[in-house]
Parts: structure tokens; sequence; C-alpha cells
């Protein structure tokens, strides 16, 4: 088509043709201009100030950046499906929330960038699952400087670095020394009181979840004296293990305390149930029965877990409510977005469960 009309009025039709492209390069470029202020697609359509109230051609796009410590975790991944998924209920026809979660793979360092990048391209608000919980007053100066609300979620920063920027920072999360308390209860209420060679003294083996996480330190502790308070029995440590919250991690250390202390463990205490069940694997394995000759509970109320829990695979666990955690994180994000203030802490409350009320929770 080209090739005739240079060759029988080639100078004319060259000009027309040029002409036409203009056009057309024109009309593209209306076209692609109305379709980024319609749907957003990244920080050029800064919502306005009008309070929210669009109309279906002005719709309000908020970015949110989230990061997670890790995908690879049983429990953070239930929460951050959740966080999603919520956030999608509440998009309407003049607001929608674009949620971007990123892995923080465990390394400081990659997650500091993605906080980094989420500053630089101007996201509306942050929601951060820390890899280091000392690292919260670094992420706070950087989101203080750009004006950035921060919710942090289930690794709780120190006291003092949450009295930095108020109202524009939070912790939404449970109180973990609670759910340690609620651990010991569990052993503490047996009958038994989980003495079962009745000397006064509970055997017991621990498998920590990371030693830097604060939930892991509290449930360590906690567990112990609760059991000591409730039970007043005394207590010996045969063996304390760090896990990394990993079921495979949970089965070799239980697995080891086993052979080495055989019938002398009367408890095994996992500070989450992922590695619970790896330790519930490890107990089957070596011809022990929990709830007969040993007792066994972790923390979190996995779907697994509970299972185990009606069918007497473990004498119980703690429910970490991520469905009331994740709302309360993405509700105080719109509430940071629409400008409200927001206080240092708001907490969720674990909750025991026991193979009595577990239906409930399943
Ligand atoms: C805890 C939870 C663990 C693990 C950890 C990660 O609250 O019980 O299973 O997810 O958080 O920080």
């Amino acid at each position: 088509f080209h090739a005739i009309f240079v060759t029988a009025q080639g100078a004319v039709m060259e000009v027309k043709m040029k002409k036409l492209f203009a056009f057309l390069a024109s009309a593209l470029m209306v076209l692609s201009l109305a379709a980024c202020s319609n749907n957003g697609g990244g920080n050029n359509d800064k919502p306005t100030d009008d309070g929210g109230a669009g109309t279906g051609t002005d719709k309000k796009v908020y970015n949110v950046g989230v990061s997670i410590y890790k995908f690879d975790d049983n429990f953070m991944t239930l929460y951050r499906k959740e966080i999603e998924s919520y956030f999608k209920t509440l998009n309407t026809d003049e607001v929608e929330y674009k949620v971007t979660i990123q892995d923080g793979k465990g390394d400081m360092a990659e997650q500091t960038n993605q906080i980094d990048n989420f500053i630089a391209q101007d996201y509306d608000a942050l929601i951060i699952n820390l890899v280091q919980a000392t690292s919260a007053a670094t992420v706070i100066d950087k989101c203080e400087a750009a004006n950035k609300p921060c919710i942090f979620i289930n690794r709780e920063p120190s006291e003092e670095d949450m009295k930095k920027d108020p109202g524009m920072i939070t912790y939404v999360g449970a109180d973990a020394r609670q759910s340690g308390k609620f651990q010991g209860e569990l052993i503490a209420d047996l009958p038994n009181k989980g003495d079962l060679n009745g000397d006064g003294v509970l055997q017991y083996v621990m498998v920590v979840g990371d030693p830097e996480n604060v939930d892991a330190k509290y449930r360590t502790e906690f567990s112990i004296s609760q059991y000591q308070e409730v039970s007043g029995l005394k207590v010996e440590k045969l063996d304390e293990q760090r896990g990394d919250w990993d079921q495979a991690k949970g089965q070799e250390i239980v697995a080891n305390a086993l052979t080495q202390y055989g019938d002398k463990i009367e408890a095994v205490f996992c500070n989450n149930d992922a590695m619970a069940l790896g330790a519930a694997q490890a107990i089957t394995a070596a011809g022990r029965k929990v709830g007969e000759d040993i007792y066994l509970v972790g923390v979190d109320a996995l779907a697994e877990a509970m299972d185990l829990v009606s069918t007497g695979g473990m004498t119980g666990t703690v429910l970490n409510d991520h469905i009331n955690q994740s709302h309360k994180a993405v509700d105080c994000t719109v509430q940071a977005i629409n400008g409200e203030k927001l206080d240092a802490y708001y907490w969720i409350d674990y909750i025991k469960v026991t193979p009595e009320n577990v239906a409930q929770y399943k």
C-alpha cells in the first residue's frame, strides 16, 4: 500500500501520511492519559483532598506497601493472605486500595530496600512485619521524613521506638506474654499437672522460635513462670533449642531430645504450632503417646494443630488471631490514609484452645 503511493504521487501522499501519523499519535496519547487517570496505575493519580467522596469517573486509588519478614512461614502466610483479601472487601466504585506485598526473605537489607522503594514511589501507607525488630527506629525515621504512616505487625518494636512519630505509627499485635501464660496453664490445669512420674517436678523440653523475636522470648519465659505459679510445682529444663518456627527443625530437635532423655520428658513446649507439628511426628515415631506418656503444646491454632488437639495428638494450643490482627492492621491503615491519628498500640487477645473448646475455632 505504501509503495504504490510513493511511486504514483510521492510528494503529496507523503505529506498526508505524516499528518495521519501525527493525528494517530496524538489520539493515542490522549487515550493513554485518560486510562491513567481512570485506573490509577501508580502515583500520578494521587487522590484529591475531598475526603473520599468521589464520583465514578474520579476513583481514588491508594497504594499500600506491605513487607512480610518472610513468606515461608505458616502463620504469616495465613496473615498476609487475610490482609490481601480484607483490603479487597474495602474496594468500591469510589475507592481502590492497591496492595503490594513483598517477601522480606528473612533479610533486613532486602526489607530496607523494599521500604525505601515504597517511600520513593510515594506509596500512601506501609504495613511492616519487621525482619529485625531492632531496625524499627530506622524504619520509623524514614517514614517520618517522608510523612508516611507505618503500621507494624507481628514483630513488636521496643517501647522506646514506639514513642517516635506519635499518631503516624502503631503496632497491631497480640501480647506474647499472654500466649506463654496460656501454654503454662494448658499443662498446669491437667489433673496430674503434667507431672507424669509424680516427683513434684515437671521435666520439660522447650523448642524456641527465634531468639531475636519477642514472641519467642516471652513464650519461653512466661509458659514456665505461669506453669510454676498455677501448679505450685517445680520445673526441670532438660533441653532448650532454637527451631526458627520451622516444622522440620521442631521434629529434629524433639527426636534428638527423645533419644537423649527418653521417658524422662513429661512435656514439650513449642513456641509455635509448626514446630509442635514436627514434635508430634517425632513423638509418634518414638512410640510415645501424647496425653498418656507425654504432653505437647504450641501456639497459633493452625488447622492441622487443631485437628491434633481434637484427636488427642496435642494437649492444646493457643489461638493467634490472624483474622482480627490483620483486619485491625488494615483498618488502621485506612484510618491513617484518611488523616486520622493512630494510637501507639492495638492489642488482640490470644485464646486458649483445648480439646473441650477446639470445635468452635475450627
Ligand atoms: C509468631 C507466630 C509464629 C511465627 C512468628 C513470626 O507470632 O506464632 O508462628 O509466625 O510470629 O514472627
